[in-house]
């Protein structure tokens, strides 16, 4: 049984690309995650193709607009069928998500704190609190939002998973295999510390689609896990 906690990050140029990495990972993945570069290249249709194949679908779409927008685009976004969809971690924006799902099976998850951001960063655009404070407090609004769950770094993974009940989704990227290039992540986790800390998913992008054998790195990923 193909492991759904495993989920391959599509950050391909072109549909096109993404198909070929869908079929080249054949079992060894089923829940892909479509972000915004290709959402306005043919993302949706690839969602609603890749559920018609049976796979689960995270689209990482990241809205933050006024509370109706943010509503109706939901709405719209429930057409695919797709399982999983980001919202930033605002309570307005989350509560307008979860009103424009009902009726669907789409969970919301909530974007913390982009882990592009360190402190300074924060204290820059204005925020009182550090990145870890922020993203405790965006936590505990997103459960009270009625969120499914949140998307965070690994390494906030541990203390997110004692203040939340067992079925909320704690979905990590940053993940990286022992041995696997970083790229621009900073703060990582193995797959078996990633889910060892609480994490329910791994978005995990480069170092599949970027492998000389995509296949065998989401094989051996996808056993690590199943070890952990
Ligand atoms: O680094 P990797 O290719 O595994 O990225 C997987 C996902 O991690 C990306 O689709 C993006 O959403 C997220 N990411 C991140 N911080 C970065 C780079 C990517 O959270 N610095």
């Amino acid at each position: 049984m193909t492991d759904r906690r495993l989920i391959t990050a599509l950050d391909l140029p072109t549909t096109n690309d993404a198909e070929a990495l869908v079929e080249t990972l054949g079992e060894a993945c089923a829940h892909y995650k479509i972000g915004l570069q290709l959402l306005p290249i043919g993302g949706m249709d690839l969602a609603r193709s890749l559920k018609a194949r049976g796979h689960d679908v995270f689209l990482d779409f990241k809205l933050h607009d006024s509370p109706a927008t943010v509503e109706k685009a939901t709405r719209s976004i429930t057409q695919a069928g797709a399982d999983l969809l980001t919202v930033h971690a605002e309570p307005p924006v989350m509560r307008a998500a979860v009103e424009g799902r009902e009726g669907s099976d789409l969970r919301i998850l909530g974007v913390t704190v982009l882990t592009a951001y360190d402190d300074p960063m924060l204290t820059q655009m204005g925020y009182a609190y550090g990145a870890r404070d922020l993203v405790m407090r965006r936590v505990d609004q997103a459960l009270d939002c009625g969120l499914d769950g949140v998307v965070a770094s690994p390494q906030e993974a541990e203390a997110i998973r004692a203040r939340v009940p067992d079925d909320f989704l704690i979905v990590t990227p940053g993940v990286r295999p022992a041995g696997a290039a970083l790229g621009d992540q900073v703060r990582v986790a193995t797959p078996e510390a990633a889910l060892k800390a609480g994490a329910s998913h791994l978005v995990i992008g480069r170092p599949i689609s970027q492998a000389d054998d995509p296949f065998a790195a989401a094989q051996a990923i996808a056993d690590e896990m199943a070890k952990a």
